[in-house]
């Protein structure tokens, strides 16, 4: 991996510092592009909101508002408390996730946030039950577990047994029931496949699976109408640099081809996107702190692990890696180093679980060096054990 030359630059400023490096670094300025091009290129009513899951610091919010995000989609309410503090209003959130809990409801339905997606009948009777009571209506999706699984996918969200909205085949009896609900007003629907997809074909065929249970949905119930449809996210990233980038062009003009060929002009289409939008915004940097031969295998030990980079282990992925040479004095004679080998990246944690990298070939890394993960911008550190064993938490470095 090529790490960009300002990027470098920080990394030798911080560790010439004397302490102990370990942080990460973001230049955000890829994210505004990428959320400009966007807007740009995509269909007519397509609307983009920022999944802030995939990175809630301040930076990456402000990033969204001022490149003009149509919102945020949240999954609780410290989300939505986040979001309005970098400037978004209310009615540009959106609120996806199973489990909300009433508190969550209550808030969301007395700030008045754009939509709430419905996972399950408890759900949709629990904010009827708490509109009723603000005396408030509310706009809601349904969010559906279709039976089409994209198996390539990193995770998938939809497809067999999932905790994640009502099951493609028991509609029948929920939607009626759902529709009962006077203080709810559903506006259309909710089906996210996949996070992690690259080849644009398969998203582009959930659309379309999306797009017939609209029309299907519309036949059966003719007071019902889906303005809204929301994908979710789901735009991947190349972690393995193969070259197969995901096209955001290629899937605007295919969501085109399809709401042509549906009629669908008139409707309004959410996209959801965190990875795509932050992955290449961060990179993790910790220093390496100890190399040790285990039974034929280099250790490489770091000053953070899962603690504070827990995606390699908790998705059995290697990010792209670097190493930076600090050429520091060597502590004693013989003292370990990697010399064009596969060797074991982990962090300082007692667990064996404790995997940056795993059998990943480095040409040279020395006791000192900062080994460099790429595509950390997303689901970097909030995705972390960060309370395990209490180290001091990263630094989080804003560069331009
Ligand atoms: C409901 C929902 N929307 C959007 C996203 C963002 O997905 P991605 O980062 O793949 O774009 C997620 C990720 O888990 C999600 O659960």
């Amino acid at each position: 991996m090529d790490i960009p030359q300002h990027i470098e630059a920080e990394i030798r400023s911080r560790a010439g510092n004397g302490g102990t490096l370990n942080c990460y670094i973001y230049d955000v300025s890829a994210m505004h592009k990428k959320i400009e091009q966007l807007k740009r290129i995509m269909p007519q009513g397509v609307e983009i909101f920022y999944a802030m899951k995939a990175n809630p610091h301040p930076a990456f919010l402000a990033t969204a508002y001022e490149a003009s995000a149509e919102g945020i989609e949240i999954a609780s309410l410290g989300e939505a408390e986040r979001a309005i503090g970098a400037g978004f209003a209310a009615s540009q959130l959106i609120y996806t996730g199973p489990g909300k809990s009433p508190e969550e409801l209550r808030w969301s339905v007395k700030h008045g946030i754009r939509t709430i997606h419905i996972e399950s009948l408890t759900e949709a009777y629990r904010l009827e039950h708490i509109c009723a009571e603000l005396d408030n209506t509310q706009d809601i999706l349904l969010r559906i577990n279709t039976n089409f699984a994209i198996h390539e996918a990193q995770t998938t969200f939809s497809g067999g047994s999932k905790k994640f909205g009502i099951d493609e085949e028991k509609l029948d009896a929920a939607l009626p029931q759902m529709l009962a609900l006077p203080h709810l007003n559903f506006r259309g629907l909710h089906v996210y496949a996949a996070s992690g997809v690259l080849n644009v074909d398969d998203l582009i065929k959930n659309c379309e699976l999306v797009f017939g249970m609209a029309q299907k949905i519309e036949a059966q119930y003719p007071d019902v109408a889906c303005d809204i449809i929301d994908f979710g996210g789901g735009f991947g990233v190349d972690y393995l640099e193969t070259g197969s980038d995901f096209d955001p062009v290629a899937y605007a003009e295919g969501l085109e081809a399809l709401i042509n060929n549906y009629g669908f002009a008139d409707r309004t289409f959410f996209l959801e996107l965190g990875r795509y939008l932050t992955a290449d915004s961060g990179w993790f940097c910790t220093e390496i702190l100890d190399i040790k031969e285990s039974r034929g295998k280099k250790q490489v030990i770091c000053a953070g692990g899962i603690n504070h980079f827990r995606r390699p282990a908790a998705l059995a992925i290697n990010h792209p890696l670097s190493i930076i040479h600090m050429d520091r004095p060597k502590l004693f004679d013989g003292q370990e180093s990697v010399r064009d080998e596969s060797v074991y990246f982990g962090g300082p944690l007692c667990t064996g679980a404790d995997k940056l990298a795993n059998d990943v070939y480095v040409e040279q890394a020395d006791i000192g060096d900062i080994a460099v993960f790429g595509y950390a911008g997303a689901y970097g550190l909030s995705m972390s054990n960060i309370e395990f064993l209490s180290h001091t938490r990263p630094d989080e470095v804003l560069v331009d």
